[in-house]
């Protein structure tokens, strides 16, 4: 293992046993990363334990408006959770280590389910700014991968990437749309580095790759996620028409102020599918 790799093996060691010993007797079987606009997930965590992020090594203070910056551990649908309110976006100058760290940690801690939101812009031409897409696959065209390096003690040389969005957690998803009454899209999610939003030929290119939305995030955290075997969820709000779609010039204005109308129905949505997860330690669903 080279020295690199040693230091990433210590910062997430250093990361969950920091978080560790802030969750008392909490042991959270599923995490889940807030997007731009959606730390409000976090205030209906109960019996919460609140951990800001300049008490966890290695954490970096998130620089993005509508980003939170701590870790909300407690009780969510009936069950034990751990909230990450605000994440780590590579073009905000991290790496993809630093991007990942805290699913790695996650890992560590013994989370074996992850959903992740964020916001995305809509390529596929039917959708509007506030739908919900669920992410069947993504295309990830940041150009970097956070398993690039030596391999990290509980991860693969080579994880299969067929599935990385769990079908029967994509199931439920559904079947909790359908419940509720919620509108649920399910498509490709394109990640690209950022922060620019893309121009109109970049969108053309990414619906002819077969991409229905675009964004920043999401991707990398999923691959990092695999590489331990954990489970992923994920759901996109359309906050905008991408580039060339949108008549009117992108702004995160607009992203943050689409997120926030959307907010109760995505809430809905998670708190609906968290409550039907497996049980740990039960059979698979
Ligand atoms: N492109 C990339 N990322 C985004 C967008 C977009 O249009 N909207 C929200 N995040």
């Amino acid at each position: 293992m080279t020295d690199s790799a040693g230091d990433l093996v210590r910062m997430i060691a250093d990361a969950s046993a920091a978080i560790r010993a802030r969750l008392a007797s909490r042991r959270p079987e599923t995490a889940i990363v807030l997007g731009s606009g959606m730390g409000f997930l976090a205030s209906q965590v109960t019996d919460a334990v609140r951990i800001p992020y300049r008490d966890i090594p290695g954490f970096p203070l998130p620089t993005v408006e509508g980003h939170g910056g701590e870790l909300v551990a407690g009780r969510f649908a009936g069950r034990e959770i751990i909230a990450q309110s605000g994440r780590f976006h590579m073009y905000e100058g991290h790496s993809a280590e630093v991007s990942t760290l805290a699913v790695r940690a996650f890992g560590e801690l013994g989370v074996r389910t992850l959903i992740l939101t964020n916001a995305a812009g809509g390529i596929r031409r039917n959708f509007t700014a506030g739908t919900l897409m669920l992410l069947s696959d993504h295309l990830n065209l940041t150009a970097r991968n956070p398993l690039v390096g030596a391999v990290l003690p509980g991860e693969e040389r080579f994880p299969d990437m067929s599935d990385p969005y769990d079908a029967a957690l994509r199931g439920i998803a559904r079947e909790v749309a359908r419940e509720r009454g919620i509108m649920l899209a399910e498509g490709v999610y394109a990640a690209l580095l950022g922060p620019t939003y893309e121009t109109p030929s970049e969108v053309r290119m990414l619906e002819r790759l077969g991409a229905d939305a675009v964004g920043m995030s999401t991707a990398i955290e999923v691959i990092a996620a695999r590489a331990r075997g954990m489970r992923c969820l994920a759901i996109s709000t359309i906050t905008n028409l991408a580039a060339g779609i949108s008549p009117v010039p992108l702004s995160h204005a607009e992203v943050m102020e689409t997120a926030n109308r959307v907010k109760g129905e995505l809430g809905s949505l998670i708190e609906g599918i968290v409550e039907r997860l497996p049980q740990p330690g039960a059979a698979t669903a």
